[in-house]
């Protein structure tokens, strides 16, 4: 999704929101720019299509010296990838970057050229920065923003520049946007993503919808918000950040992505002890006393899958209902959701359009929410009644890992404090227990990388992958499937082991390939259908219990795993093992693993 930085404070301002722009990388886009007032109070405006390096290399001749810039990096949705219609847009004085959908674009530009303007883009953006100009010809910029953005329809983030008045405007609806400033060193700063603050403010704000949002150096706090009627506005929240960390090192690993493969066992245990023991203790106990007749489960992607899993651990031990949909699919399709039933939404961003809006169906169905979610302060960690942070950290490889772990552990936290047994000290050792075990299994298999590695070496260029699991083993099935696909870009699909008869077998040959996760439940019934696939000729990887002759004998490449003691939670432990083989089959396809083509890390649009 589109990426938005904007700055205010000493000279060298154009840096720091190119530095927020890099930042902002992972997110996937097409084109950035930049826009910026010179000390003339005359804006320049620079923007190229293709990476950000290509925007870098134009600046170097140029004159950037500036105390206030916006830039961009645009994922194209309205108009084709090219530099005319990248971001900033900008008319005479006035520049603006956006991130989202203005729905009745088209309208409000005919509307606009029978005022007599022309405009330069194809863009849908470029339409609310003429609307802004229009209304400023009877209005300041501030209430010409407000006035305009009530006109507009769809998810929108927009931050504009003003030559003359030298300070920004920023407003959201239901589309990322945070502020920071650090008043010791005068920096003001806004963004569509936390992320890219870091290291410049030393605190964050959280406007809320329709809440103008004001930069100015003029002013001592140097950010004021206002609502709609332009009066101050207590519609945001605040924390402080630390500009210690600096998350863009990824150490000795070539990709964020391992090293998010790397981090997780270490954040497995430490999410256990903060629900269990720090802080997190308190928010465990209030949700543990809803007492939901069932719940409703929706997310995307990789999230979605986790929440399979979820609804495995919350079925199986809590006996509770759990529909679990594609968040897509559950906005539109006029959901039954009763009173006493809760909606759960499982997002690593909070930022994903699809997932927020099935937050506020649910809302609207007077349910209560229930949020699993990585960044604090999100879209959707601010509009659900509860939240249980997972706790990944920064994840900026944009193919989920660490995130996809800590959701599904996350949701096993959940079913135990749902149970009744959730005050019993030695209910919770012995999960404690476990989990520990689930670590440091992990970190078995993460001293195994060159085993996997050199299985990677032998499979990554056949023609197809079939990954298969029964039962809790299905969602890793698919969320194999789902890295791979994103990572290496062939072709993999998630099957439930039984089904594969059903039809797709028709495909397989010496070219398929089949990850079979044959867990030590039912595997007599999973071993029966790789034969199946044997028979054909197709190519058998088994993830599997390490005593296990028959399965190593039968497979062409076998991965033993010690499943004892792990019960419920062993689909997380085979989950990395798929981590590690995708990650290594795209590293020896060349791929761009941390920012795979087409691919954004938040899909903030529908
Ligand atoms: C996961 O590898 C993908 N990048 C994608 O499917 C992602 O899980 C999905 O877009 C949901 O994102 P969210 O967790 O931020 O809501």
């Amino acid at each position: 999704m589109c990426g938005i930085v904007g700055h205010l404070g000493p000279m060298g301002s154009v840096d720091i929101v190119l530095e927020g722009l890099k930042r902002l990388e992972y997110r996937g886009y097409d084109s950035s720019g930049v826009s910026f007032i010179n000390e003339n109070g005359i804006i320049n405006t620079f923007k190229k299509e293709g990476k950000l390096e290509n925007l870098v290399q134009l600046l170097e001749d140029k004159d950037t010296a500036s105390m206030i810039s916006i830039g961009h990096t645009r994922w194209a949705t309205h108009g084709g990838v090219n530099d005319t219609n990248s971001h900033p847009h900008s008319i005479e004085n006035l520049s603006m970057v956006h991130n989202g959908i203005i729905e009745n674009a088209d309208i409000l530009r005919e509307g606009l050229i029978k005022e007599g303007y022309t405009f330069k883009s194809e863009t849908d953006s470029e339409v609310f920065l003429i609307m802004v100009h229009s209304l400023m010809k009877s209005m300041p910029l501030g209430e010409a923003i407000l006035k305009g953005f009530s006109q507009i329809s769809g998810n929108s983030a927009f931050v504009f520049i003003h030559g003359e008045e030298k300070e920004i405007y920023a407003i959201r609806k239901s589309a990322p946007l945070v502020c920071g400033t650090h008043s010791a060193n005068s920096h003001a700063l806004v963004s569509s993503d936390a992320y890219a603050l870091v290291g410049v403010a030393d605190r964050i704000y959280f406007p809320e919808d329709n809440v103008l949002c004001h930069l100015s150096g003029k002013n001592k706090e140097l950010i004021s918000f206002y609502d709609t009627d332009g009066r101050p506005s207590k519609r945001y929240t605040s924390k402080v950040q630390s500009t210690q960390i600096d998350p863009s090192d990824k150490g000795d690993y070539e990709h964020f992505m391992l090293k998010e493969i790397n981090e997780q066992s270490g954040l497995v245990r430490s999410l256990c002890q903060y629900y269990f023991e720090g802080d997190g203790s308190t928010f465990l106990n209030d949700i543990g006393k809803l007492r939901p007749s069932k719940f409703h489960i929706s997310a995307c992607g990789t999230a979605y899958y986790a929440g399979l899993v979820v609804k495995n651990f919350i079925e199986g031990i809590n006996r509770i209902p759990c529909s679990t949909e594609l968040a897509s699919e559950f906005r539109y399709r006029n959901p039954i959701v009763n009173d006493g039933e809760v909606g759960l939404f499982i997002s690593q961003s909070g930022e994903t359009a699809d997932t927020l809006a099935c937050q506020e169906e649910c809302v609207k169905l007077g349910v209560k929410t229930l949020s699993l979610v990585n960044v604090e302060g999100s879209s959707l960690y601010r509009g659900c009644d509860h939240n249980l942070l997972i706790r990944a950290g920064m994840e900026i490889g944009v193919a989920s890992t660490k995130a996809f772990t800590q959701m599904g552990l996350t949701g096993r936290l959940l079913s135990f404090a749902l149970n009744e047994k959730y005050t019993d000290k030695e209910a919770r050792r012995e999960l404690a227990a476990k989990v520990s075990l689930l670590a440091d299994r992990m970190d078995e298999v993460l001293g195994r990388e060159s085993e996997i590695k050199a299985i990677a070496e032998e499979i990554y260029n056949k023609k197809g992958y079939f990954f298969t699991g029964r039962n809790i083993y299905f969602p890793i099935a698919l969320e194999g499937a789902l890295k791979l696909k994103e990572i290496a870009y062939v072709h993999a699909e998630g099957y439930a082991s039984g089904e594969l008869k059903h039809g797709p077998i028709a495909l397989i040959d010496e070219e398929m390939v089949n990850i079979a996760i044959v867990g030590p439940e039912l595997k007599d019934k999973t071993v029966s259908n790789i034969q199946e696939i044997k028979a054909r000729k197709g190519i058998i990887v088994s993830i599997g219990p390490e005593d296990d002759k028959n399965l190593k004998k039968m497979s062409d490449y076998f991965i033993g795993l010690n499943f004892d003691g792990l019960e419920e939670l062993s689909p997380l432990y085979v989950n990395l093992v798929n981590q590690l083989l995708s990650y290594y089959m795209a590293k020896f396809k060349g791929t761009d693993i941390d920012k795979p083509r087409n691919l954004a890390k938040s899909v903030t649009v529908e």
